[in-house]
């Protein structure tokens, strides 16, 4: 066939196929790149997805500075087997205040997208101060010395900053009491009206359960949070898009 034929030309010469290969590719590429720029919002707003506390928030440095993402995930994907067993699949809003995003890549251990509320603090202590004492057979590494490190939110203003900066919307108020709201959270008995006004749902609790404000608590309060922001006995996908 003449068609053919012609093929055969492009197949034979490297160069060509090269250059025709590029074409195609630059052309794809933009169809599918260009339009996500004039797009208002490629994220779907969700019910409930707020920016992480001063707390959270140092929590979750906490979570990268100990790479937990090398063995934890956070994404759950729309699968079958992967519903079941960790929940509601993960939408793009609970992760849309996430710099870097902690998707993950590898689950040593398993998911965390929704391990918020599913044990106690207690519990959380306990297991990362020794995740054999509570999962005999856990291969997690020890990390009691979170409790051992006092913090009090010193710099916490500085991260929000840099968060505003890409984009999480920090209001004014929110920064000016960044380092109140960070240690309010952490005691129940605080006055931490203004936090829950600034944020609306938040957890105030003692973490870690010992009277001084420490990286536990951060992080426990970090994974307290994960999965719980989006109500999913009411939550209707957008289905417009
Ligand atoms: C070397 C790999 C590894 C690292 C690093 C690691 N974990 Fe784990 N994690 C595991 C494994 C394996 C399990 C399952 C056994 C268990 O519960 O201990 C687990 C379980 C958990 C669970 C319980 C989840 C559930 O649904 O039962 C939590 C919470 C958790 N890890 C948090 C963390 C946090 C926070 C860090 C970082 C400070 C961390 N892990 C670092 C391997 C790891």
């Amino acid at each position: 066939m003449a068609f053919l034929d012609k093929h055969k030309v492009i197949e034979t010469n490297a160069t060509l196929l090269l250059v025709l290969s590029f074409l195609v590719v630059s052309i794809g590429g933009l169809v599918q790149i260009v339009p996500l720029f004039y797009l208002e919002n490629t994220i779907e707003k969700v019910e409930g997805v707020r920016p992480y506390t001063p707390l959270e928030l140092a929590g979750r440095d906490i979570y990268v500075r100990e790479g937990c993402y090398n063995c934890h995930s956070q994404m759950i994907r729309p699968m079958r087997d992967e519903v079941e067993r960790y929940g509601h699949y993960s939408l793009a809003a609970e992760s849309m205040y996430d710099h870097p995003f902690q998707w993950g890549s590898k689950r040593t251990g398993p998911d965390l997208a929704r391990v918020g509320e599913r044990y106690s603090d207690a519990w959380h202590v306990d297991h990362l101060t020794d995740p054999q004492s509570v999962v005999p057979e856990s291969i997690m590494p020890k990390y009691g010395f979170l409790s051992r490190k006092v913090i009090d939110g010193e710099y916490i203003g500085d991260t929000m900053k840099v968060h505003r900066f890409v984009g999480v919307p920090y209001t004014d108020d929110m920064m000016e009491n960044a380092v109140a709201d960070f240690q309010a959270q952490a005691d129940p008995d605080s006055d931490y009206d203004g936090l829950v006004e600034r944020y609306g749902k938040a957890t105030v609790r003692n973490f870690d359960g010992s009277p001084a404000l420490t990286e536990m608590d951060a992080l426990v309060g970090y994974l307290q949070v994960l999965g719980t922001m989006v109500d999913f006995s009411t939550f209707q996908p957008d289905a417009s898009r």
